[in-house]
């Protein structure tokens, strides 16, 4: 077994020889038992039917985060032969003048570039308590890149939106896997006209790979990474937000703050948009053991559409919290790394925890408040550590 497809492959024959249901499957794997998977260079797995790989948080420690140690999240299956040549985005619904562009139309237009972190809406899912079903992602369905592409608002121009055209549809070519709905979202014209809103082509520099959607994909920065549509193929301006199962029950919040065991109605929720504040600790890992003196403690902040505008580490349960020196790199939706020299000359077990705070006002709760499809765990982060 050499690579990764011939690995997924095996293991999910193997799954399937088991008699378990690929719903079951899709989580499968709780946090502390992911898996590796032979030639993606350290990620953990988290789904076998469909590519869902998760970035261990040790890798934390690049601003942009390589390609190959970039999180994936599918839906369903990957488009299986993608032409670049062959390849069309069409523009439809409330416009004036429908348009269909291809690569090389794409490539015409003005180039622009946003580092942004794109983070699932599931990510911390695992930690929520009581637990609830999804993929069990860990801390690490986040990464960060450069996008590069056209703005959508020019390729919107071009069609011209109707004044009726107040939701932007997307379609990709990922392979709808038996009577299932596909993957289509919409994001508000606001956003889609947003200047940082873009049709991208590239990552950090190169063409987009296949897991990252090539050769072109929706990039709504700062928002949950489901607004960011792959393989997109079609681009449709609606009246209305789009009605589908990725819109609904999908990918929504509760009006109120809901209990476990609440039941919530759809008609009070509504749809996720930006990312929540949050941080989480790179090193020491949780469970090491380290030795006496200066220990570094590290990590990454985020905060969507917001700034972070500081990170605060304690390491006595929250009693006192210092400032985290945060890193010289940072941008508009980018996460900030951040670093925190702690001198400690008593050896014991001790609990590390960081806390980022936005330009909002809005400050990382100790409890994550708690949803029944368990998005945007933002809790304060933790680990425990042994200093010898
Ligand atoms: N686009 C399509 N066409 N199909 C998908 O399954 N997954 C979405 C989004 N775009 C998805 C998609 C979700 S839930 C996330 S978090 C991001 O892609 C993940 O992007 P990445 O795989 O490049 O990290």
């Amino acid at each position: 077994m050499n690579s990764r497809r011939d690995f997924l492959k095996y293991a999910s024959a193997a799954a399937f020889a088991t008699g378990a249901t690929p719903s079951l499957l899709t989580w499968a794997f709780p946090q502390e038992q992911s898996v590796d998977v032979p030639g993606e260079d350290g990620m953990l797995l988290r789904s076998f039917r469909f590519v869902d790989l998760e970035t261990p948080v040790e890798y934390f420690n690049t601003w942009l985060t390589p390609v190959p140690h970039f999180f994936v999240r599918n839906h369903m299956y990957e488009p299986v032969q993608l032409d670049a040549n062959e390849w069309r985005l069409s523009i439809g619904g409330e416009v004036e003048k429908p348009i269909t562009l291809s690569l090389a139309d794409l490539s015409k237009l003005e180039t622009y570039s946003v580092v942004n972190t794109l983070e699932c809406a599931g990510n911390g899912r695992s930690l929520h308590r009581p637990q609830v079903p999804g993929i069990q992602w860990g801390k690490g369905a986040v990464s960060t890149a450069r996008f590069s592409g056209p703005r959508m608002r020019d390729v919107l121009h071009r069609a011209a939106v109707k004044p009726t055209g107040k939701h932007v549809m997307f379609r990709g070519l990922d392979e709808v896997p038996g009577k299932v709905p596909p993957f289509i979202r919409s994001i508000p014209i606001e956003k889609a006209l947003d200047s940082d809103t873009l049709i991208a082509t590239h990552m950090n520099g190169q063409p987009l790979t296949k897991h990252h959607g090539f050769p072109a994909r929706a990039l709504a920065p700062g928002w949950i990474g489901a607004a960011s549509c792959k393989w997109l193929t079609e681009i449709k301006l609606l009246d209305a937000e789009f009605a589908g199962n990725f819109m609904n029950p999908a990918y929504r919040w509760p009006n109120q703050p809901v209990k476990p065991g609440d039941a919530v109605k759809p008609e009070d929720t509504h749809p996720l948009t930006a990312l929540s504040v949050k941080s989480v600790i790179a090193g020491p890992t949780d469970g090491a053991s380290v030795s006496s003196g200066k220990i570094i403690v590290q990590g990454a902040a985020w905060a969507g559409e917001a700034d972070i505008t500081k990170v605060e580490i304690s390491t006595d349960d929250g009693t006192t919290w210092n400032p985290a020196k945060l890193g010289h790199d940072h941008s508009h939706y980018a996460w900030r790394l951040w670093t925190y020299d702690w001198k400690t000359t008593k050896s014991g077990d001790y609990t590390i925890q960081s806390r980022a705070t936005d330009s909002q006002g809005r400050t990382q709760p100790s409890t994550p408040a708690w949803n029944p499809s368990g998005y945007l765990y933002n809790a304060i982060d933790q680990v425990k550590i042994h200093v010898a």
